[in-house]
């Protein structure tokens, strides 16, 4: 079984995230056949990381077995006790593209919308970009507490023998910054993240405060921490700009909480980076293994 390689493919500076819209006439599976039968980009060299999410209602009615047994539609928002709100803005595929250069993104994207084009409509389209390395946009290094590229495997994809082995389930978000993060202190924002700034340290267990980012979004069972795999970029311009939220993960449960935590529907305790960013979107895709999707391919795809 294997699993989609671009969930793993690290170090690249250009991203396309596109959302499709079944069209109301045609069949789900005729979806999942189109996007299976898209084998571009070919080259190996200077080449672009493609990959393909599903709505989990939609990939269960086709493919029971190959579908993570806790996944389920982001259909409704999560509201916390104060009415902050984190929208539902659930859509039917999910294509992911990166690569060196936008450029080469950018023509891959327009290939595979053109393969879409009879069968799905594009409902969103962000661009993401890297920012000084690993860095979003609020100044902090995002990533620190991921698992490494040997862990990673086991955090994100479903394991073997259980059902949806090797697939993995994606919560995705589009996070707006607001221009009140820019006037608080170094300080004042390092409080809101429990780290610090420069060196990305996490603050001791007697100076965290409660609502910070890091308190709020851990997920902990029986004591141990469950992880998930964070693949965050900035998008934007000058004027609109924010985070990308990209999370993998093998149960959607861990997602599941960490945004209900975040809100302070479970806990109690509303997250502090909320106040200075706004969730604009919210969905959640299985990226199903590479060999249940290729069960759907009707063309040899050679040539
Ligand atoms: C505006 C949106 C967000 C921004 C800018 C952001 C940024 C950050 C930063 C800077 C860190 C600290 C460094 C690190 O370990 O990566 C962090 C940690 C983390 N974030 Fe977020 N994040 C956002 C949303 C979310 C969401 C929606 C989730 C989960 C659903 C999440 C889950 C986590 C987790 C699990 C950690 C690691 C906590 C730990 O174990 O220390 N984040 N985030």
């Amino acid at each position: 079984m294997h699993s989609q390689p671009a969930i793993f493919a690290l170090g690249d500076a250009a991203y396309i995230y596109l959302e499709f819209a079944l069209l109301p006439s045609i069949e789900p599976r005729t979806l999942i056949e189109t996007v299976a039968n898209i084998h571009e980009p070919r080259t190996t060299v200077g080449g672009v990381n493609f990959a393909v999410g599903v709505r989990p209602s939609l990939w269960r009615a086709l493919a029971p077995d190959a579908t993570p047994a806790d996944a389920r539609d982001f259909d409704r928002p999560y509201v916390g006790p104060d009415g902050f709100t984190m929208p539902a803005t659930q859509c039917d595929l999910w294509l992911y593209l990166s690569g060196a250069t936008y450029d080469i993104v950018w023509e891959s994207a327009r290939g595979a919308i053109a393969a879409l084009r009879k069968v799905a409509t594009l409902a969103t389209d962000i661009d993401g970009w890297s920012y000084r390395h690993s860095r979003d946009l609020t100044g902090f290094e995002d990533g620190t507490e991921n698992p490494s590229l040997m862990e990673a495997p086991d955090v994100a994809l479903v394991a073997a023998g259980e059902p949806g082995e090797g697939a993995s389930i994606l919560l995705f978000q589009k996070w707006r910054h607001e221009e009140t993060w820019e006037a608080l202190s170094t300080q004042q924002q390092e409080l809101v993240m429990g780290r610090t700034k420069a060196k990305s340290i996490e603050f001791p267990e007697d100076r965290m405060p409660g609502d910070s980012h890091v308190s709020r979004a851990k997920d902990i069972v029986n004591g141990e921490e469950r992880d998930i795999f964070r693949r965050n970029t900035p998008y934007g311009n000058v004027r609109e700009f924010g985070t990308v939220f990209v999370g993998f993960s093998a149960q959607q449960s861990r997602l599941d909480r960490m945004l209900m935590r975040m809100a302070g529907i479970e806990g109690g305790i509303r997250d502090a980076l909320t106040r200075y960013t706004t969730p604009l979107t919210g969905a959640y895709y299985v990226i199903p293994s590479i060999t249940a999707l290729m069960r759907f391919a009707t063309e040899t795809g050679s040539g």
